[in-house]
């Protein structure tokens, strides 16, 4: 996308929150929605527009893992992170996913709890599709089956 089309898109984000007070982290959201992540050249025009210094804006940008500052592959990958899905097998489901994915163009992220703690590990796909009770094996059934989609 050429810049001025891009800053464009991202100036029409920031009038949707034109009076909202704390409207940094509602920007950023919608930014990465609409892009898919947060493009350096949006970082400039959002502190501009919101009276930030760059470094304010950078430092929530890189705060929230949530957050990507380059653009993800063909599916997005998460693999939780936190405490419930580490004491069922998720530091290892994240040391196979590591090695599984690092020639490949799928992105691998991760998050901080999806709600299934009960029954991890536990993954997402592109912010739709959860699994959970995620064995390496189930892994790599489930990349596949990604791999093999256009
Ligand atoms: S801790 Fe992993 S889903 Fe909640």
């Amino acid at each position: 996308m050429i810049p001025d089309e891009l800053i464009d898109r991202v100036r029409s984000i920031l009038n949707s929150h034109h009076h909202q007070a704390g409207a940094l982290l509602p920007v950023l959201h919608d930014v990465q929605a609409e892009f898919n992540y947060v493009p350096s050249e949006a970082v400039s025009e959002i502190a501009n527009t919101l009276k930030l210094s760059r470094a304010e804006v950078h430092g929530v940008l890189t705060y929230y893992h949530h957050f990507r500052q380059t653009p993800p592959g063909k599916h997005v990958v998460r693999v939780c992170r936190a405490e419930a899905c580490q004491a069922q097998g998720g530091d290892a489901l994240v040391a196979h996913a590591e090695r599984r994915l690092a020639q490949s163009s799928l992105t691998l992220e991760p998050v901080y709890c999806l709600g299934l703690c009960a029954i991890g590990p536990s993954i997402q796909i592109d912010e739709i599709n959860l699994h959970a009770q995620v064995t390496p094996g189930k892994f790599d059934a489930l990349i596949a089956d990604l791999e093999g989609t256009p």
